[in-house]
């Protein structure tokens, strides 16, 4: 295995459980990238949920989704993450947050603390037995800093017995690269 960038890795880690997910989450379209490599790796009959707050991000989304012939399995929804348990009705196999701005868009409309803790309580709350989801965390400039350590400080308090919670980071890179979190769904509290 060679090591990669924070979004690479989230890729990695999640291809295996992919390839038996029915429901996965994009909870940041943005350009789509994420959305196409979840639709990619998940099998015909599975649903990949994509929320953005940015019709720019999801009309991005929509065009390469189409060039690649998978939209079709794709919902994607113009609202704030934190309402996507109006929508998914779980179990969620898989979801991905890739925190931040849009790559090419207005740098001042980013993902914000309470949002994204908000997300990540429903989300958790969705999560299958066994389900995976990434967090990539840029923590570079002021409101990723803020929001970073929002994220790390809800992470670490869910429950040892119900979630296996990892963090991974390039630590000879300069200029703060991004965090990876990793939350596993452990399906012990159930036990
Ligand atoms: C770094 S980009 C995502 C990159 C994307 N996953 C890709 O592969 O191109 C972050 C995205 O989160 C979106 N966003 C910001 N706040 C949001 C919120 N509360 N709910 C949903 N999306 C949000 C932004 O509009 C932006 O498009």
């Amino acid at each position: 295995m060679t090591i990669a960038n924070a979004v690479a890795m989230a890729h990695r880690l999640l291809a295996d459980k992919l390839a038996t997910a029915r429901t996965v989450v994009d909870a940041t379209a943005g350009n789509g990238r994420d959305t196409l490599f979840l639709a990619a790796n998940t099998p015909g009959d599975a649903v990949v949920w994509a929320f953005d707050r940015q019709q720019a991000a999801l009309d991005n989304t929509a065009r390469l989704l189409a060039e690649h012939g998978l939209g079709g399995k794709c919902r994607l929804v113009a609202d704030c993450h934190s309402r996507l348990g109006d929508y998914v009705s779980g179990p969620v196999d898989a979801a991905m947050f890739n925190l931040g701005y849009l790559p090419g868009g207005d740098h001042g409309f980013t993902t914000c603390a309470a949002s994204t803790v908000a997300a990540l309580g429903c989300l958790t709350g969705l999560l299958a037995p066994g389900g995976l989801v990434t967090v990539v965390a840029y923590h570079g400039h002021p409101a990723g800093c803020e929001e970073n350590a929002a994220v790390a400080e809800y992470l670490a308090k869910l429950p040892q017995t119900a979630f296996a919670v990892a963090a991974w980071r390039m630590l000879n890179q300069r200029n703060r690269p991004p965090i990876l979190y990793i939350i596993g769904r452990t399906g012990r509290e159930t036990a």
